[in-house]
This record gives structure tokens, C-alpha cells and sequence, in this order.
């Protein structure tokens, strides 16, 4: 059983730079099955959930070949399968883009329900309203939810909630489809802008992406292209709230700061200095942070997905703070977890207040979901003593090279493989 061993103490000092998006890429390979001809692929991060996809596109028949570390090549054409098994999508919450990528191509899809991570009840009504408005029916034949249409035609479609992965689902089913569809509510996450720049450099017809109209017109055929998917805003994030835990001087290289601007905003009330750059982000970070509130929103409010990584920031503020979380049911499972280490919040529903600390102490802890595993990170990075992160797995399907960049920022962070190499570290 893998884990992280941190030794705390260390500020974070130097470059670290950032890889291509999860959520964008996890989006965009799926809908390569889309096109007719080849497309290549450029800064794919290199992370499990990431593998997972390229496992499952192969299966179905797609021919991949790797170019370099984060560059794929990808050839649609000899796909024949609609089917994505239970073992194939067990893990992973983009698996459900297999759903609209495949209707989308054949007009068939048998796509087992998505895991990921457990954030309480995950369901996928609106993505099914979509598909039946634009005339599929909607079955579940022994686990395994399944598309059928005998043509898919374009539609009107409200989504009831904001959903990322209804309005990205839709867009693939859609994309080829006759006629024009409409979403409206949509989300106007970076990776929804993604999305739809590379299917329209593949000869898509999709307008309004970021704003919450998107209209698609139909097209006959897509074809292959090149395309380089944008920088992972949260995994930026994640190196900015580490950089202003443990007082550091970082600069967050190879991103878009536009797309951190929550972020930004967030990480100076709580005393970070921030300089924007075109493609890069510096933050220096002197005294103990100061409280502030926040609440989590679809974008372009603040990432739910960074509300672990600013709550452990915070754990550590002079005052106390209010985290609402306004996307999940149930995203606060790391804070016992926090608490183990010293960390004093109490959670009532979907707000925790927070009551910073002066300082954490190390603890053995567990990564009880992705961005749980990472606010674990930063905390390790901070607390007096040696912490044991374990469960790290969840942690590799989304960050790339994760030791290596820490380290190369100062911290003091191993990947350990065994019970013996845990005790050699401890007695060093
Ligand atoms: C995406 O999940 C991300 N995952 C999540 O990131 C992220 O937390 C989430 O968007 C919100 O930003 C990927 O992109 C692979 P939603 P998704 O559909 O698409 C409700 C990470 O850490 N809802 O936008 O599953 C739902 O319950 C991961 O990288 C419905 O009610 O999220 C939630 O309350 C974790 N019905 C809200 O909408 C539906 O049919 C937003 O969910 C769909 C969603």
C-alpha cells in the first residue's frame, strides 16, 4: 500500500509548472471517438484518471500511440464497441462521457454508471434529460445505463441544475446531430471552453461556450485536427494555497490567469501578494494568513474543488472563517481528517467554521477523495513532525508528478512503498 511521507516545516520556494487540465482532458478524449481521422492530443496530464480514459477508448477500438509523456495520438476510425464496462469505468466519474461521445457517433451507448470520488449523491438526471430531448431513450439493462436513437435531433434543453458534466455530455450528443440545440443554465467552466474549442477546430458549429446559452448546430462529420488541451486551474490552485500555507515564494508557471481569478481573490484576502503574468502566477506569502469567508459556486465563482486545499489555508488563519459549499451535498469528509492533525472546525450541514490554529501537528491521515488528498498535502507540508498521507491513489487520478514538484519547491515529501521504508524515513 502506497503512501506519502511529509516532514513539515518547509516553506515552498521556487517554480513549479503546471500540466494540462483533468477535466478538460478526461472531456476531450472521449470526443475524439467523434471524429473520422486521427487527432493528436498535447498536454495531457499524465494521471490515472487520465490512463483509465486512454484504457477504455483502446478497449472500445480506438488505436493509440504515445508521442512523448504528454502528447497522444489517437485513430477513431475502427471503433466498433459501445459498450464501457463496469470494470472499465469503476473509479472514474468521466466515464459518462463515453455515454454522449458514443451516442454521438454510433447513436448507441452501454456505458456503466460512474464512479469517482464520494461527494454524497451524484445523479445524472440532466444529463439523460438531455440525450431524450434531442430523442434517445434512456434504459438500465443489468447495471449498465443505455442510449439508443434511431437518428438524434437538436433541441431546447433547461438544465435544472448547473451541471459540468450534463451541459459536456450534451454538447458531444449533440454535436453531430441534426438541427440546432440549445443549452440553457449550462456551466461555463474553463474546460466547457475547452471542450468546444476542439471540437470546433475539428469542424464543429458551437457558439456561446462560457456563457450560459450554448447553441450547437449540427454537423455531418468531424474531423481529426491537433489540439493542446489548457492548464489545470485546480491543480494551480492546489500550488498557490500550498505556496501561501507555508509562507512561501512560488511561481505557478504555465497557466491562465483568468481562469484562477476566485482563486486570487481568495488567496489576497487572506494576505498573499499575487503578481499576474500572461502564462504565470507568483505568490509570496510572509505572516500567518488572515480569515475570510468562503463560498463555492459554479463557475465562475470559487471552485468547489479548491474549497479542501483554502479550508486547510484557513485552519491555519489568525480568526475564524466560514466555508460554505454550495455545489456538493457532502464535501467536508476531510475535515476529521484535518481535525486528527489539530485543525479545530466544526461542520454543520454544508458549512464548516473554521477556527484557525497556530500550528498543525502531524497525524497518520487518508486521502478520503481527490482534493481531500490534496488539502492533506498542504497540511502535511505545514504540521510539526513526519504525517502519513495514505489512500494516496486517489490523489495520483488527478495530479501529475505531485512528489517531484513538491520537492522541487523545497518540501520534504517521499513516495513510499512499504511498511519498513516508512520506519527507515522515521528513524533518519
Ligand atoms: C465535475 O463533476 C468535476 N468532474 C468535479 O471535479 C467538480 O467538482 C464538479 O464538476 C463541479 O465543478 C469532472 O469534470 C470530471 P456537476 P460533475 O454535474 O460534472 C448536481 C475533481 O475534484 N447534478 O457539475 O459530476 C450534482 O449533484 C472533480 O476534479 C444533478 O443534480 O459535477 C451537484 O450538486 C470532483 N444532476 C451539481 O449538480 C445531474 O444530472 C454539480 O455537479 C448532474 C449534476
Amino acid at each position: 500500500m502506497e503512501k506519502f511521507v511529509i516532514q513539515g516545516g518547509n516553506t515552498l520556494n521556487g517554480t513549479v509548472r503546471i500540466s494540462g487540465a483533468k477535466n478538460a482532458a478526461v472531456a476531450i478524449l472521449p470526443a475524439v471517438l467523434l471524429a473520422d481521422s486521427p487527432c493528436i492530443i498535447e498536454n495531457i496530464p499524465n494521471i490515472s484518471d487520465v490512463t483509465n480514459i486512454l484504457v477504455a477508448m483502446k478497449t472500445l477500438g480506438a488505436n493509440i500511440k504515445t508521442i512523448n509523456k504528454s502528447t497522444v495520438e489517437i485513430d477513431p476510425e475502427h471503433v466498433n464497441s459501445f459498450v464501457v464496462s463496469k470494470q472499465m469505468a469503476e473509479g472514474m466519474r468521466a466515464s459518462s462521457y463515453f455515454l454522449g461521445a458514443l451516442l454521438g457517433r454510433m447513436n448507441k451507448a452501454r456505458v456503466a454508471p460512474p464512479g469517482g470520488c464520494n461527494f454524497g449523491v451524484r445523479p445524472i438526471d440532466q444529463h439523460i434529460k438531455g440525450f431524450e430531448a434531442l430523442g434517445a431513450k434512456i434504459t438500465f439493462e443489468s447495471g449498465l445505463v443505455e442510449a439508443y436513437a434511431h437518428e438524434l435531433n437538436g433541441s431546447s434543453i433547461y438544465l435544472d441544475v448547473v451541471s459540468v458534466g450534463a451541459t459536456i455530455n450534451i454538447m458531444l450528443a449533440a454535436v453531430k446531430a441534426k438541427g440546432l440545440t440549445v443549452i440553457e443554465n449550462a456551466a461555463r467552466e474553463p474546460h466547457i471552453v475547452d471542450l468546444a474549442n476542439f471540437l470546433n477546430s475539428m469542424g464543429a458549429n458551437i457558439m456561446g461556450a462560457g456563457t450560459n446559452i450554448i447553441k450547437i448546430r449540427g454537423v455531418d462529420t468531424l474531423n481529426g485536427t491537433t489540439y493542446s488541451i489548457i492548464p489545470d486551474q485546480i491543480e494551480a490552485g492546489t500550488y498557490m494555497a500550498a505556496a501561501v500555507a507555508t509562507g512561501g515564494d512560488v511561481l505557478i508557471d504555465n497557466v491562465t490567469p483568468k481562469h484562477l481569478e476566485s482563486i486570487i481573490a481568495k488567496l489576497r484576502e487572506t494576505g498573499a501578494t499575487i503578481t499576474e503574468y500572461d502564462e504565470a502566477v507568483r505568490v509570496e506569502m510572509h505572516d500567518r494568513p488572515k480569515k475570510c469567508n468562503v463560498k463555492t459556486m459554479p463557475h465562475p465563482g470559487f471552485p468547489t474543488d479548491m474549497q479542501p486545499q483554502i479550508a486547510t489555508v484557513l485552519a491555519l488563519a489568525q480568526g475564524t472563517s466560514i466555508v460554505t459549499e454550495g455545489v456538493w451535498d457532502s464535501r467536508f469528509r476531510y475535515v476529521e481528517q484535518l481535525t486528527l492533525m489539530g485543525a479545530d472546525i466544526q461542520v454543520d450541514g454544508k458549512t464548516a467554521v473554521i477556527t484557525g490554529v497556530e500550528s498543525l501537528n502531524a497525524a497518520p491521515v487518508k486521502a478520503v477523495d481527490l482534493r481531500a488528498g490534496a488539502a492533506m498535502l498542504i497540511a502535511g507540508l505545514v504540521a510539526d513532525g513526519i504525517t502519513e498521507v495514505e489512500e494516496i491513489e486517489r490523489i495520483d487520478r488527478g495530479y501529475e508528478d505531485v512528489v517531484e514538484k513538491f520537492s522541487a519547491l523545497g518540501a520534504n515529501i517521499k513516495r513510499i512503498y512499504t511498511p519498513e521504508e516508512t520506519e527507515i524515513l522515521k528513524q533518519a
